[in-house]
């Protein structure tokens, strides 16, 4: 009997030898979200596993992460105030620009990625300045602060920048700010491809950053439009991006795969809170295999296209590789 594809999977070493996709701890990139404060762990009802933390604890994270073999995270800002433009997030002293000193001083050898955006610094919870004459986002006045925003994550010891506003002419403006600012090798990662979904919820809860009025469908890009995303990122890719991505990630891994065909960057995908809070809840309903179906997931993103795993798996990920070692 001919048994072309069989004879390949008889043994384990001949499995692994063929096997076309790995995972390895660095594609990965860990969420943090900073409240201000100090003392303060406190996790969140639908992400289970996820803390809102002050400064103090997100100390003692960074050393959890490097044990683990993580050394990539993203920081998000909870601040204490919010107004109309976010003005915790244009100042030297806000939450993030001071949580991300002390991470740099304690931390040098973390690679620090900042979230760039202003939903969870303003009152409104949109992500930019408000035109109230159309009570929707002001697109050129919201590039005037990202490039503020931009500047002091950079003074602070940003490793990357990665803006998610969904902007514009964002990264045209952002790496014309940036470099007129001495800062010509600080990487932009963008969220170049970035759908207005109903998988960000958890996230929301977590950042309160739900928008207070409206929605977010004129800036974020529709979920039915394929072509649309693949032109999001490559006219990134041309206004100068360094890295691209596709978010949410799982229900959009034809995208994902587009993008990856379409140009030849750096790709990252986000694999968002509801995406992570669906398999949590799965798990405690005792209806899946929690460990196999995460670690298949994060292999589809890879298989997909994807260089980089932006996921708040990333520490359970770690440890499942430490154990297949
Ligand atoms: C802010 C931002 C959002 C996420 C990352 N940055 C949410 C939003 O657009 O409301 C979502 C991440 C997640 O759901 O895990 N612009
Ligand atoms: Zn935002």
């Amino acid at each position: 009997m001919f048994k072309r594809f069989r004879r390949l999977r008889m043994n384990s070493h001949l499995r692994n030898l063929v096997t076309q996709t790995k995972i390895t701890k660095d594609d990965f990139i860990y969420p943090l979200f900073i409240k201000e404060g100090q003392g303060i762990k406190k996790e969140v009802g639908s992400m289970p596993g996820v803390f809102q933390m002050s400064i103090d604890e997100i100390l003692k994270e960074c050393d959890s992460l490097k044990k683990l073999g993580i050394f990539s995270i993203i920081i998000f800002g909870i601040p204490d105030t919010k107004d109309s433009i976010g003005s915790d997030a244009l100042c030297e002293h806000g939450v993030i620009a001071s949580s991300l000193k002390k991470i740099k001083e304690t931390h040098p050898d973390m690679f620090v990625v900042t979230d760039l955006c202003f939903c969870e610094y303003t009152d409104h919870g949109h992500c930019g300045i408000i035109d109230t004459q159309n009570q929707s986002v002001d697109n050129d006045k919201t590039l005037d602060i990202l490039v503020t925003q931009a500047i002091i994550h950079a003074k602070s010891g940003a490793d990357m920048i990665a803006p998610s506003g969904m902007m514009d002419g964002m990264i045209t403006a952002l790496r014309k700010g940036l470099d007129g600012a001495g800062y010509s090798n600080l990487p932009i990662m963008s969220y170049s491809t970035k759908f207005s979904s109903a998988y960000y919820g958890p996230f929301r809860d977590v950042a309160e950053s739900a928008p207070s009025f409206g929605d977010r469908r004129t800036y974020q890009m529709n979920p039915a439009n394929r072509n649309e995303a693949i032109e999001e990122s490559l006219a990134d890719e041309t206004e100068g991006a360094d890295i691209l991505m596709v978010k949410p990630a799982l229900a959009y891994l034809d995208i994902i795969r587009d993008i990856k065909n379409s140009s030849r960057l750096p790709l990252a995908v986000y694999n968002v809170s509801g995406e992570y809070a669906m398999l949590k809840a799965a798990a405690t309903a005792g209806v899946i295999d929690y460990d196999k179906v995460m670690m298949e997931t994060m292999l589809a993103f890879k298989r997909a296209g994807a260089d980089i795993i932006i996921t708040y798996h990333a520490k359970e990920v770690a440890k499942i590789l430490d154990e297949m070692r």
